[in-house]
């Protein structure tokens, strides 16, 4: 035995080795191997757990078929459970008894899991498209049954989505969902016996918010992609994580976009590119998606690798197109299913799926950093031409001083002054909206350009870049308005107070007080009313940018200047758009809780209009009967979370009126606990 494991010398070509290993999982408190969780036992292997269980070749490219007998008292432990299928169980003496279970699918250990406890059990089927019946349970602590339905809708949901989308069928004939309090991440795909923080299984109206039951559908959904995207194909070395994590994030983003409204979730997944992905790769952190040295693979679980890895998969899913891409996931499965594959072996099969050449693409894997895009335009009013230069440069970052230039889907769309659509003609030929861009600098020059056009780039976010070009106030309001898609309106109004935003934080600085002019309010006004948009995108416009992403737009800091800006910006448009905002408020109010996704959209608006109109003053008495009045914690949360941002006199007896009600209840109370720690008051710490 060593410090790093045991040595065995001296040992014939072929062999069987048999280890007999006592370990305390009581004493385990690191959340990594086998340890109790409030009186079960389970087990957490990724990425390099199973070593805390025995001694083992702890690596993802040992792939094992596994059988695992469990032995335990009966009356404690009811439940024994481990990856595959069940092949035996049996009675002992004392009470105790013992169940067995064969995985007929190699895995490397980091899949492994074993679960023994006392839950309360939901069960369900779901017939696959070949008409195999899979058996489905989810395992939840004694008493939460009524909380466990929805966690089984988003699976069968899931497994359906896969089936069609991507062509991709369920393999084992159970699937089994635990769900426990102590669990260090979201939730962990171990073939066919997934492990889950009970946070992203645990929901009813009561308990869990809107924002609570899309997290739970976008988690069960992305352990349940694994099952192909990781466990049947899984990585060959922990550099490649994003292999599985980036392409399983792209799968889950897609999933929630297809069930959902797909404007809401890309501005969702790009506000957490724009702001701390944004931040992480400008930090003394900064790594490619594929890290190239690692101390400790548990602080590389980043949102580089999970959020930048998926956009990367998602510019290819752009550069192909959906066919393409498809044929891609199956030759990648064709030739690699079974193994443990790399980042290459999936471009790869990408490029000969689609013929299509990502040579200078593949440095998005050891490239780190955010690209800048700085574009300039000129109108040729006599030769009817359109120029854009695009020039790219990437700053240096901690792990890498020298960058080259990538090749950048740019996605754009012009519009003449009428709001129509201008085609984009180049060298006398018809072109597709997605520029590739592929040099430090490059000019694209459209033809058949009447009139100087209204120029929407970066369509859908086609790249994780940072876009500079120098918009009129005019030109983004006239984007919010005609822009042909949803996420281009919403990112103009985003860029509309990016650049107010911005001027005023130097105001401040330079000791002068905010300004925003009216035209800015009225193009949010315009939006508030427009009564074609759908109200999730009209909650997502009225929201601003967060502190953590505004400071991104800075070299330094002023954390102080950034916060005294955006409340000054969040008031302004409380008081400016007081009638509008209390008019919205009061016709989206809902007799009926119900997660469709036209519920949860005249909930957010609403509940933004209130976060508005808790500034104003009335505030005090719309929140706390907003708070008396709700039926949902979606709403109750959002009494709550507007009396302690407007710093409300009701502040308190709402504070405390929840903890009386759900003190018993940890999942809930950390609801509490999170608005404690974004208490802005200045004596917040002494509260
Ligand atoms: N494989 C990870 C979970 C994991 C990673 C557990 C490392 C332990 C160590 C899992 O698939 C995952 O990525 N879960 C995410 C949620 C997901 C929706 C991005 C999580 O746990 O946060
Ligand atoms: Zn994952």
């Amino acid at each position: 035995m060593k410090e790093e494991g045991l040595l065995l010398s001296d040992l014939p070509a072929q062999f069987e080795l048999l280890i007999e290993t006592e370990i305390n999982p009581e004493a385990n408190s690191s959340l990594e191997g086998l340890y109790l969780s409030d009186g079960a036992y389970c087990t957490q292997c990724e990425a390099e757990g199973f070593r805390r269980i025995t001694y083992y070749l702890d690596r993802p490219d040992v792939l094992a078929k596994f059988t695992t007998k469990i032995t335990a008292d009966k009356a404690s432990f009811p439940f024994l459970l481990s990856n595959g299928n069940k092949i035996g169980e049996g009675e002992l003496e004392n009470g105790r008894h013992w169940v067995q279970w064969e995985d007929p699918y190699a895995k490397p250990s980091y899949l492994f899991a074993l679960v023994a406890g006392d839950f309360d059990l939901l069960e369900d089927t779901f017939t696959t498209k070949s008409g195999r019946e899979v058996a489905l349970q989810i395992f939840v602590d004694k008493g939460n049954l009524n909380r466990a339905p929805h966690a089984m809708t988003s699976l069968k949901n899931s497994m359906k989505w896969d089936e069609e989308r991507f062509g991709l069928e369920y393999d084992l004939d159970i699937y089994m969902i635990v769900a426990v309090d102590f669990f260090n991440m979201g939730a962990m795909e171990n073939k066919g016996l997934n492990v889950f923080n009970s946070k992203f299984v645990l929901a009813n109206s009561d308990t869990a918010t809107d924002t609570d039951y899309l997290g739970i559908e976008a988690v069960i959904g992305h352990e349940y992609f694994h099952n192909w995207t990781g466990n049947r194909v899984t990585c060959r070395d922990w550099f490649q994580l994003s292999l599985k994590e980036g392409l399983t994030v792209f799968r889950d983003q897609e999933f929630s976009s297809d069930l959902g409204s797909r404007a809401v979730n890309r501005i969702n997944n790009v506000r957490i590119m724009r702001g701390p992905q944004f931040a992480e790769d400008c930090s003394p952190m900064a790594h490619p998606i594929r890290p190239e040295k690692v101390i400790e693979m548990n602080n590389f679980y980043t949102l580089t690798v999970y959020e930048k890895g998926s956009e990367v998969i998602r510019m290819m899913h752009t550069l192909l197109g959906e066919a393409n891409f498809q044929k891609g996931m199956k030759l990648y499965f064709e030739r690699h299913d079974g193994t443990a594959a790399t980042c290459e072996d999936f471009v790869k099969a990408m490029e000969d799926a689609s013929g299509i050449d990502l040579g200078q693409f593949r440095l998005w894997y050891s490239q780190s950093g955010t690209p800048v895009l700085d574009v300039t335009t000129a109108y040729d009013s006599s030769a009817k031409t359109f120029a854009m230069t695009v020039k790219q440069h990437t700053p240096a970052t901690a792990d890498q001083k020298e960058k080259q230039p990538l090749l950048i889907p740019f996605d754009i769309e012009l519009y003449a002054q009428d709001g129509s659509v201008i085609e984009l003609q180049r060298n006398g030929q018809k072109v597709d909206n997605v520029l590739h861009v592929t040099d430090a600098e490059q000019t694209f020059v459209f033809e058949g350009v009447n009139e100087a056009p209204k120029v929407s780039m970066l369509r859908e976010f086609s790249a994780p870049v940072k876009l500079n070009y120098d918009y009129s106030d005019e030109e983004l309001a006239f984007l919010m308005v005609h822009a042909r898609n949803e996420f281009a309106r919403w990112d103009a109004g985003q860029m509309l107070l990016a650049k107010h935003i911005k001027a005023n934080v130097a105001r401040v600085q330079s000791g002068e007080s905010v300004e925003i002019p009216a035209d800015v309010i009225d193009a949010f006004r315009g939006v508030l009313l427009n009564k074609e948009l759908d109200v999730a995108l009209i909650a997502e416009v009225m929201t601003l940018p967060s502190e953590n992403e505004i400071g991104g737009w800075f070299d330094v800091v002023d954390v102080d200047a950034i916060n005294l800006v955006r409340d000054a910006f969040k008031s302004a448009f409380a008081k400016e758009l007081e009638d509008e905002l209390s008019a919205v408020y009061h016709t989206l109010a809902q007799d009926e809780y119900s997660i469709d996704h036209a519920a949860i959209g005249k909930r957010t608006l609403r509940n933004v209009c209130l976060g508005y109109l808790a500034l104003n003053g009335q505030g005090d008495e719309l929140v706390n009967a907003h708070y008396a009045g709700s039926k949902n914690m979606t709403d109750t949360a959002a009494a709550l979370g507007a009396a302690n941002h407007a710093q409300l006199p009701c502040r308190a007896a709402l504070m405390q009126s929840f903890s009386d009600k759900w003190q018993h209840d940890g999942l809930v109370m950390d609801k509490w606990f999170m608005l404690q720690g974004c208490n802005p008051a200045a004596n917040a710490w002494k509260t």
